[in-house]
């Protein structure tokens, strides 16, 4: 404990300093993140972290966390949190040994490639967005219990039955919760062709308890049968009655093939530092790794936090990286990705060269397209640490807000529209406005792109950061510069969530620009540079823990942009 305060007088001190720094943002609120020495949970629910963090002084490790706190935001986080959807894990073992689970939805046996196409070769507007159509097979379930297999400590049961409990005693709804669900009212009757659980006449206020009865039934059928809980029996007919209702095209023959991978890790050295981060079928951590390596040519320790010389140098990195990822990757169980010239130093060399000092590339120079952003959408990523040092990072997903919006009859969990992350049609943008081609096309079986990054950073070969964030296209830019804010621009794990960001994607050919991330000086220069900028309200939703030299650990959860909590002990 004393260590503790000694350190925060320490850190409160270093605060005071880096404010004067050049550039430095102004925080509102703390400055620093939850100070713990025996595990942290960061998440983007309070109940969900306090489940966390009550495993791990249980005896569990931080794998045990992860698995309660995916059930856990299944039922306080609808809007992300799922078992009808899929994600990533990205760990670090207490010894260094790394590697990532791929528990990603997979297009239907019977999905074809046109399959959102009408007669005239025209893409059919909302097709791979709502309802059956959109729904990929779900890999949560099947993710959970891998990785509790093969890494976790704590019997199952005791990892799912808090979601129970959550489930069968009601959720207290948060203003930012209920606001959500409010938004999305019509959409549910529209897709379920009447009212479900989530729909309130009145509308739902700040304060309102909502009850899971039909999931917590759901939870204890994969409480008690693990795989089979979810895959077969009881739960599998609800979901496929659901879906055949709604001409739906998944069968039980595309639950039996459900398999998450276990995939090696992307790791790729940043100065003293190491980057860890997903594979594809993400492109989350190959286009990182580009970026952080393309950094390395720069001094943006130097041109400072958020200047618009550091935004522009990293704005084109950033341009050139989306181009790659429209063109190259895909799922690489089905096409071949050049993995290794994409990290390569030559390549990134000369790919970056046409960089020039003060002048942006038009992306219709680096190649061509036109697209526009359509939906707003949310996923949601966890961090946890054990006593030990047994890092996770997870990135887990509906795809967009409540997915695609459709509510499995008596099981009381929605379905994922991760279809729509597909290249539905070569060149048409998905609903984050990212185009892609051949090789992120739609095959039987095979994984949608993804741009989910979750990421963990060793220096000097201890662990040193997990991170992570939703927001579609944007993840993979939010957590280079979170990244960065702690490495270059010297902020606390907090202050770098807390941060404001920006993000350009190669197309459309604009850089957004969240609110208060520059000042008017700073904008001008970069219009004169040649850049389009387009206001946003909020980039990144951010969990992050930051290893501190002392051995202590600094959950930082992203307060400012939602009611993300970190919980230490
Ligand atoms: O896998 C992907 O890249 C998307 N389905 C993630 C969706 C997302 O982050 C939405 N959140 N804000």
């Amino acid at each position: 404990m004393k260590k503790i305060s000694s350190y925060l007088l320490i850190c409160f001190t270093l605060v005071a300093c880096q404010a004067k720094k050049k550039n430095q943002p102004q925080q509102e609120k703390s400055t620093i993140g939850v100070i713990s020495s025996n595990g942290s949970v960061v998440t983007a629910h309070p109940l969900a972290s306090q489940i966390g963090v009550d495993i791990l002084k249980s005896g569990g490790n931080a794998f045990d966390a992860a698995v309660a706190v995916q059930f856990a935001l299944a039922v306080s986080y609808p809007r992300a949190g799922n078992i009808g959807g899929g994600g990533f894990a990205v760990f670090r073992n207490s010894n260094g040994d790394t590697g990532s689970l791929d528990f990603r939805e997979k297009a239907p046996l019977a999905a074809t490639k046109d399959m959102y196409l009408d007669k005239d070769g025209e893409v059919i507007k909302g097709l791979s967005l709502k309802g059956s159509l959109a729904v990929g097979v779900p890999g949560s379930v099947d993710g959970m219990v891998e990785l509790h297999q093969k890494y976790g400590n704590l019997p199952w049961e005791e990892l799912v039955q808090p979601a129970v409990n959550l489930a069968e005693n009601g959720v207290i709804l948060t203003k930012f919760e209920a606001d959500k669900l409010n938004t999305f009212q019509e959409n549910f009757k529209e897709v379920n062709n009447t009212s479900i659980y989530l729909n309130n006449e009145k509308g739902w206020i700040k304060g309102d308890t909502l009850y899971h009865q039909n999931l917590a039934s759901t939870l204890k059928r994969i409480r008690d049968k693990g795989r089979a809980g979810f895959y077969s029996g009881a739960t599998a007919q609800l979901l496929l009655k659901t879906l055949k209702k709604h001409d739906g095209i998944i069968t039980q023959g595309d639950l039996d093939h459900y398999h998450s991978v276990w995939r090696e890790a992307i790791e790729v050295p940043y100065k003293n530092y190491k980057i860890i981060s997903m594979p594809p079928p993400s492109s989350g951590g190959i286009a990182l790794a580009q970026l952080m390596e393309g950094s390395e040519n720069y001094d943006l320790k130097n041109s400072g936090y958020n200047t618009a010389e550091t935004i522009h140098i990293m704005t084109e990195l950033e341009r050139r990286v989306y181009a790659d990822r429209a063109t190259f990757l895909g799922d690489p169980d089905y096409v071949e990705i050049p993995q290794e010239m994409l990290l390569s130093k030559d390549y990134l060399r000369n790919r970056n060269s046409s960089i020039l000092p003060g002048k942006a590339t038009p992306s219709a120079e680096i190649k061509e397209g036109k697209v526009d952003i359509i939906e707003s959408t949310e996923t949601t990523h966890f961090s946890i640490v054990d006593k030990k040092g047994n890092a996770v990072s997870i990135t887990t997903t509906l795809n967009g807000n409540y997915g695609s919006k459709l509510l499995v009859e008596g099981a009381g969990f929605l379905l994922n529209n991760e279809m729509d992350d597909f290249s539905i049609k070569p060149g048409h943008p998905n609903q984050f406005g990212l185009v892609g081609n051949e090789a992120n096309a739609i095959e039987a079986e095979k994984r949608m792109l993804s741009s989910m990054t979750p990421t963990i950073v060793e220096k000097d070969h201890q662990l040193f950061m997990v991170v992570g964030t939703p927001g579609g296209s944007t993840i993979i830019t939010s957590v280079y510069q979170t990244i960065l804010n702690v490495i270059e621009h010297g902020m606390t794990m907090q202050e770098a969530v807390n941060a404001k960001k920006f993000h350009h994607q190669w197309l459309p050919d604009q850089v957004l620009i969240e609110k208060g991330a520059i000042d008017n000086g700073t904008r001008n220069k970069l219009k004169e540079m040649g850049y389009t900028l387009k206001d946003v309200k909020s980039l990144g939703k951010m969990e992050a823990i930051l290893i501190l030299p002392d051995g202590t650990m600094e959950g930082a959860a992203d307060y400012t942009r939602g009611d993300d909590t970190a919980f230490g002990y």
